[in-house]
């Protein structure tokens, strides 16, 4: 005997949740080390949290033991029950994501694993959004991730069925895109039972232009985007975007027009990493130039901020490339050339051509934007694998015109701005 016990149109996580509690609140592990880059870092220690649909509270217990305080805000009564199981020194509160109430603002706002394509429209996503904002302290960031129609076309056509510790399951999902709206019809069926559960969880699928216009209109700058699989390194997750947002608090400029507040920069690793990595300048050469360096400080800035796939490809250039920065003011160009390398004590082979990257002593004496330029355009050709020597005029106009645009499409555009002020274009 089958017997259907829920359907689309109810709270459909409430019946789902045990299902969801013991095989898919994980998803949020996996997350963690990505919020750590894109938002806790952005967080005061300590700090306090929203997390809109937040579900089982495996986020919640994970961002408890890394000492911040916790609200979560779910309308699923089943989800918060075992949200307060997992997660018992979080605060939970039953509500819908578009019309919560908190006694107390919040430092920063997060919510993952596409809840808010659950959001069936684009009124109430903007009531999502605007609520989120009352909640939030000045210039705080929300972040969440988003599934688009890349990932919907890409992940959400299949049928998997399987056994979990209670007893069997089988999900289909299906995506329509006239409608926009992908489906999940899940089955449970229960070993000590004749009863199959079903529900049928839905989502809107939104462009990005809806997002960030519905973004804008409740108060929020996009700070940075990134697609998942492409950019974050979570493996399989296409078009699953990551949206980092600031709370965008009008401020009056000088000359009395509001303006955004500045941007801050998003950093994907730390300076440890890149000496782990081997891309970062020795030890040695660390100690001769000093913390002060500004040639130092710009290749701190501009590693940690190269987007993973980017800085990737600089880490299997590292053993190919060599800081050459000098600390004695001598002069010359900023340019990087290839160089033959001694054979090694190891091999009696030449090493093929290596590169070095040579920041001249005169960059000290210019501007941080200017600095930084320097240092990203010259990794950037490292990167590109370009070609440096017996150069014809027109490859070398090629790739300096890849390099400028790739400059501004990975994030440089406010260093290359101030770095060459429009007066100065002729
Ligand atoms: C895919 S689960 C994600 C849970 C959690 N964020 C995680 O990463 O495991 C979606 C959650 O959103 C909740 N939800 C869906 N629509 C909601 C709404 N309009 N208001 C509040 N919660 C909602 C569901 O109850 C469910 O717990």
């Amino acid at each position: 005997m089958e017997a259907v016990i829920q359907q689309y149109g109810e709270v459909p996580y409430d019946g789902f949740a045990s299902f969801y509690n013991r095989n898919l609140g994980r998803f949020a592990e996996r997350l963690l080390p990505v919020l750590d880059d894109l938002f806790l870092r952005h967080l005061p220690s300590g700090g306090r949290i929203l997390d809109v649909c937040c579900g089982t509270g495996q986020l919640a217990f994970m961002l408890r033991k890394r000492g911040f305080a916790v609200v979560g805000v779910d309308e699923s009564s089943e989800m918060l029950r075992l949200a307060r199981c997992n997660a018992p020194d979080a605060e939970f509160i039953q509500a819908k994501a578009s019309s919560f109430e908190l006694a107390e603002a919040v430092d920063g706002v997060v919510s993952t694993f596409d809840s808010i394509n659950h959001v069936l429209n684009i009124k109430e996503l903007e009531e999502v959004f605007s609520c989120v904002h009352r909640h939030l302290k000045n210039d705080g960031y929300l972040v969440f991730d988003v599934n688009m129609e890349e990932g919907y076309l890409s992940r959400w056509d299949g049928h998997w069925q399987g056994r979990f510790e209670e007893g069997t399951y089988d999900i289909k999902a299906i995506y329509d895109k006239d409608a926009r709206i992908g489906r999940n019809e899940i089955k449970v069926n229960k070993s000590d039972s004749e009863i199959t559960c079903q529900w049928e969880i839905c989502e809107h699928c939104y462009s990005e232009q809806e997002i960030r216009e519905t973004l804008k209109n409740s108060g929020f700058a996009v700070r940075a985007m990134y697609d998942g699989h492409q950019d974050l390194g979570l493996f399989g997750e296409w078009g699953r975007s990551f949206f980092v947002c600031q709370k965008a608090t009008a401020r009056l400029s000088d000359t009395g027009v509001a303006r955004e507040p500045p941007k801050e920069k998003v950093k994907y690793r730390s300076v440890r990493t890149c000496i782990l990595d081997g891309v970062y300048p020795g030890n040695a050469l660390r100690r001769e130039l000093g913390e002060d360096s500004l040639r130092l400080n710009a290749i701190s800035e501009v590693l940690c901020r190269f987007q993973p796939a980017h800085y990737d490809q600089l880490y299997t250039q590292a053993p190919r490339f060599s800081w050459f920065i000098p600390a004695v003011d001598v002069l010359g160009q900023v340019h990087p050339f290839p160089v033959c390398s001694q054979p090694s004590s190891s091999s009696t082979e030449w090493s093929p051509h290596s590169r070095v990257v040579y920041l001249s002593p005169l960059l000290e004496q210019h501007k941080w934007p200017i600095v930084v330029i320097a240092v990203a355009h010259e990794l950037v050709h490292v990167i590109l694998n370009h070609e440096l020597v017996d150069l014809d005029g027109d490859t070398y106009r090629r790739q300096e015109r890849e390099v400028s645009q790739k400059l501004v499409d990975w994030g440089f555009q406010d260093e290359l701005t101030a770095a060459v002020p429009s007066d100065s274009i002729t």
